[in-house]
């Protein structure tokens, strides 16, 4: 536990960001466009860079930007993102990355006396054999599932150096472990995508092609906690408001599916009839990564996107966007 102090705490919660300078990074991708959503009504300074603007890999140019800016609370959501084929194929670049985008913000945040960050970390930094559900001190007990280690290892020292900071300059940085994400603006792309996202695409396409059946990757007995994009931006802003007494959080709705129960799901939304084939040459990844989320549902957060309901509009998402770009999804 830690001791740093939230000097940012409200006495009306619902102006809680009215006129301050918020700082979303990754603010075109997925959660960081829910984020952007989620500040729709609340009067608050947004501060937003896209890549082209501000290569977040740039120490020098992310320096001149915050010390011009000035951001009083962060929000660090970008970073190099992707499935198990990605991160098998790709693990330099998630290493080199997000560990470059990590510290410039992370430091650039403590020079520039940035009043508090959320950063982003994953549930594929805690060790293959948690314990389940996993606990926040969980991590660093054990070995990580090999097929993403380069992306467990930048995240993990995100968490660390936000840690590092408290400890040693007393800075309000902390972080989130979300379970598997999903939602509008997934990326579907065949290789580079995540579960859902997926088998989503690969369900439509059979169901298109009048297939009898379609297939998902390994066995369908792993199991996967989802969380809406919507409900993991509401519990960051909860996090941010809140005097937090941890510098690690996790944020999950508590239950899980087998993959196989998820494709039998997402077959149901897509209206596919056919059979759902396992290719057991392609990896399992971790069996099971249920997170613990007392400490969250402990400040009041609640998860309020019914699965289903979510699992729908993201079909809705993905039929919007092959329309307007063809097959090829988001690269
Ligand atoms: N998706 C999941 O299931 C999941 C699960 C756990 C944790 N997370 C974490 O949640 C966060 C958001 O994930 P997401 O799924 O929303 O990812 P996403 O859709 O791929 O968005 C990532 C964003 O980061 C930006 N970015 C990446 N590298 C950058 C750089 N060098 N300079 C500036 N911007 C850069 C991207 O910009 P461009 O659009 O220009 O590429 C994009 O806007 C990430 O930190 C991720 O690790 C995601």
């Amino acid at each position: 536990m830690s001791e740093t102090k939230n000097s940012l705490v409200a006495e009306r919660p619902d102006q809680f960001f009215a006129g301050r300078k918020v700082w979303i990074t990754g603010h075109r991708g997925m959660l960081g466009s829910a984020m952007v959503r989620s500040f729709a009504n609340e009067n608050a300074e947004l501060l937003l860079t896209s890549r082209q603007e501000l290569d977040l890999r740039n120490q020098h140019a992310v320096f001149e930007w915050v010390e011009r800016n000035r951001p009083e609370m962060i929000f660090h959501i970008g970073a190099k993102v992707g499935g198990i084929h990605a991160n098998a194929t790709l693990p330099a670049d998630f290493l080199y990355d997000n560990i470059m985008v990590q510290t410039n913000v992370i430091n650039a945040a403590h020079r520039f006396s940035a009043k508090k960050m959320v950063f982003v970390a994953s549930n594929c930094t805690y060790p293959t054999k948690a314990e389940q559900p996993i606990k926040e001190e969980a991590l660093l007990t054990g070995p990580l599932d090999q097929n993403i280690r380069a992306y467990a290892v930048s995240k993990i020292a995100g968490i660390e150096m936000c840690r590092a900071y408290r400890k040693q300059h007393g800075s309000n940085f902390i972080s989130v472990i979300p379970p598997n994400l999903y939602g509008p603006g997934d990326n579907y792309h065949p290789q580079h995508s995540h579960v859902v996202a997926g088998i989503l695409r690969r369900t439509h396409e059979a169901k298109l092609a009048g297939k009898t059946e379609f297939v998902v990757w390994g066995d369908g007995t792993p199991r996967r906690e989802l969380l809406h994009v919507d409900d993991l931006a509401d519990a960051m802003k909860c996090l941010m408001a809140a005097d937090t007494q941890y510098d690690l959080y996790n944020v999950g709705p508590g239950f899980d599916h087998s993959i196989a129960e998820l494709a039998t799901m997402i077959a149901e939304v897509v209206g596919f009839k056919g059979d759902i084939v396992y290719d057991t040459s392609k990896p399992n990844g971790t069996m099971a990564k249920l997170l613990d989320s007392s400490r969250i549902l402990s400040l009041g957060w609640r998860p309020k996107v019914d699965e289903r309901r979510g699992l729908q509009s993201s079909y809705e998402d993905l039929l919007k966007l092959f329309a307007t770009s063809g097959q090829d999804g988001r690269l």
